[in-house]
């Protein structure tokens, strides 16, 4: 399916009321990130720029990485996608490992880390990586990333907590669930043609396999329950929450 060609369908997008899609989706996360042209849509090249909401969300991860990382620490970015955060993360960190399992998305980060001698790409899914216990000072899932793993949020932050070495930290940062926010995706995912657009009360999926779901705060610290950890959870936007483990 090319996405140029859908047909837009929008289903109820401005009530409250809980939806299920009684069939199963044909497409996964996966494959929307194999076709979809996600480094245009931040960069607003497709079809105009996100809602304003959005856009502050997108913009804080650069300045959180800008204001908060050490020198002199490996740095792992989980779902790095196009590699948006990586020149940053490079400039501040002694090494970066980026993971991913798009090839679309790894192939375009490619492109912008290609003379970055500090940073590695990995394709690698996120609830199952590849890496010994302990091995990154930093372990960093941003921009709603994790809102994008359905039914395997909880075994991606166990990941990133094993990954993280003692005295590190696990930083993420997602959606909010409140309606200001569902909104602002609903016209988001409206400009880009996605088609069948569908809520189900805690995440917004679309028929090219798109998935991305809010948090509230209890939700986001029942994540880290079997770590053990308490995170801090601070809204530092109004789209979203920072969330952040000291290991
Ligand atoms: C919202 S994009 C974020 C990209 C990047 N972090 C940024 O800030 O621009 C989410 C990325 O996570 C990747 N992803 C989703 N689920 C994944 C999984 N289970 N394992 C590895 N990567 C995954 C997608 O391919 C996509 O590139």
């Amino acid at each position: 399916m090319t996405l140029a060609t859908t047909k837009l369908t929008i289903t109820a997008p401005f009530t409250t009321s809980v939806q299920s899609s009684p069939e199963t989706p044909l497409l996964t996360v996966k494959d929307f990130y194999n076709s979809f042209n996600f480094r245009e849509m931040v960069h607003g090249n497709l079809k105009g720029k996100p809602p304003i909401l959005l856009q502050q969300f997108f913009e804080l991860d650069l300045k959180y990485i800008h204001t908060n990382l050490e020198a002199n620490k490996e740095v792992l970015e989980v779902g790095c996608g196009f590699g948006r955060l990586l020149p940053e993360l490079s400039k501040l960190s002694r090494n970066v490992t980026g993971i991913d399992f798009s090839d679309l998305q790894l192939s375009q980060a490619q492109e912008i880390v290609a003379n970055l001698k500090n940073v590695q790409l990995l394709k690698m899914r996120a609830e199952s990586m590849a890496f010994r216990s302990e091995s990154f000072a930093l372990s960093l899932c941003m921009n709603c990333t994790l809102g994008n793993m359905p039914n395997i949020e909880k075994t991606v932050v166990e990941e990133m907590v094993r990954v993280t070495k003692s005295g590190g930290k696990v930083i993420i940062r997602i959606f909010a669930d409140t309606e200001a926010v569902r909104l602002a995706q609903y016209e988001n995912y409206n400009r880009l043609g996605l088609t069948n657009i569908r809520d189900n009360g805690s995440a917004i999926t679309t028929d090219e396999g798109f998935y991305s779901r809010r948090f509230n705060k209890t939700e986001l610290q029942e994540l880290f329950k079997k770590t053990g950890l308490t995170p801090t959870i601070t809204s530092d936007c109004e789209a979203g929450y920072l969330v952040v483990a000291n290991i």
